[in-house]
Order: structure tokens, then sequence, then C-alpha cells
């Protein structure tokens, strides 16, 4: 069975399949920074099979299908009221968000081309992704990323450690060199700026700090 995790993907599509509609069940996030953000903590399970979908309400409320019948353990993971009401008025805003979005990544593809030794990040045929990160690849992501602090342009790294890198994993006996695609991604990402409403003009200053950083022979 196919489990998606469709977290930073809310409206992407591949060859017509919407995200969180291809498999059994599907995962969202509404942690606030993504595509569809709630003001705290959210998040949404799908699934056309009604048996999960009678475990996962059960779970959200500690294994409660029933007032006081807890038929196993669960936990506290109830959508609350506030964030489902902020969820409810920004559900009919997304499209044009993801479309605002599509819009800066379509910028960058087009005026960081060939620019120093970025690797800007591929769409595959038919894929119409909603770039909740805009992540390119450099030798030297942190020289950039200072670069661009210093001209006020934040920037993120999704993600600099490798989950099987990480102290909470390290029981598992993973070493560096074990997943070495992850590793080189790891050590080579930078999350440019992107979000709903960026500006022509923010656009434009990004691509110039960017182009800057490598012009000085970086
Ligand atoms: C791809 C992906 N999966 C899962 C998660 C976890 O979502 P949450 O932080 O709402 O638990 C996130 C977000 O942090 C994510 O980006």
């Amino acid at each position: 069975a196919l489990v998606e995790d469709a977290c930073q993907a809310h409206g992407a599509e591949r060859d017509g399949i919407v995200a969180g509609s291809g498999g059994l069940a599907a995962a969202f996030s509404f942690y606030a920074s993504k595509n569809l953000g709630a003001m705290g903590d959210a998040g949404a399970l799908v699934t056309s099979d009604a048996g999960i979908a009678d475990a996962v309400r059960a779970l959200r409320e500690h294994g409660q299908r029933r007032k006081y019948e807890h038929d196993v353990e669960g936990w506290t993971a109830r959508l609350d009221t506030i964030q489902a009401i902020v969820l409810r008025l920004k559900l009919p805003l997304l499209a044009e968000w993801n479309e605002q979005r599509r819009h800066a990544a379509a910028s960058y593809a087009e005026m960081l081309a060939g620019v120093g030794d970025l690797e800007l990040p591929p769409v595959p045929r038919g894929s119409s992704p909603v770039w909740h990160l805009y992540v390119v690849r450099t030798a030297a992501p942190q020289g950039l990323g200072e670069f661009l602090a210093d001209e006020g342009i934040a920037s993120g790294r999704h993600y600099p450690i490798p989950v099987h890198l990480t102290r909470a994993y390290e029981h598992l006996g993973y070493r560096e060199g074990t997943f070495p695609v992850a590793e080189a991604v790891a050590r080579e990402c930078l999350s440019l700026p992107i979000f709903p409403g960026i500006t022509e003009g923010q656009i434009a200053a990004v691509v110039e700090g960017v182009r800057g950083y490598f012009a000085r022979g970086a």
C-alpha cells in the first residue's frame, strides 16, 4: 500500500494525481510555515479506507471510540477549534498562494540558471510542485548564506544533518558514508526565500545577492 507524506505538498500534482489522493492514506502538516499553515501545530490524515479512518479517529483521542471506551492506547492529537478556524479561512487562498510560490520558483529557475556552481531544483515532466521550499545546491552553502544575510536576505538549510547522523539515531549504528546521496545533499543544500506574497523586487534582490556572491569569485 502507498502511504503518502504530503506534508509539504498541499496542491502539488504529478501526472494529474493530486498529492494526498494517490495512495491508501496521506499525511498533511499544517505547521505554521507550511503551504497551508495554522497558527500553531496542526495536521490531518486523509484516507479512502473506512477502517483506517476509524482507527485514526480513535488514536487521536487516547484510543477512545465511544465515550469512556478505550480500545487501544492513543495520543492527545486533536485538531483544536482555533486552528480549524484559521485553516478554514486560509484554505480558499491556498491555490492562489501556491501560484505565487510557482511564480517565484519559475523566476529563480530563469534568472539563476548557470550562475556559479548552483544546481537548481529539477522539475520532472508532468510534475507541478508547490514549492514549499526552493532548495539549491552549491559546494559552500554556508558562505552563500552568510553573504546573503549581510545583504539582509534570509536563507535556510533543509537540512544540514541527515537523519542517520543525528544523535537521536546514533544507536542504529549508521556512520558517515552509509547514505552518500543524503549526505551530499545535506552538505550542499541552501533554501532561498520563497513564500506567498514575495514581490518582484524581493525576487530580484535574491537573484542579485546570489549573483553578487559568485561574481566575487567565491
Ligand atoms: C515532509 C514532511 N513530513 C512530515 C513533517 C512533520 O509535520 P509536523 O511538523 O506537522 O508533525 C514535515 C514538517 O515538519 C515535513 O516537511
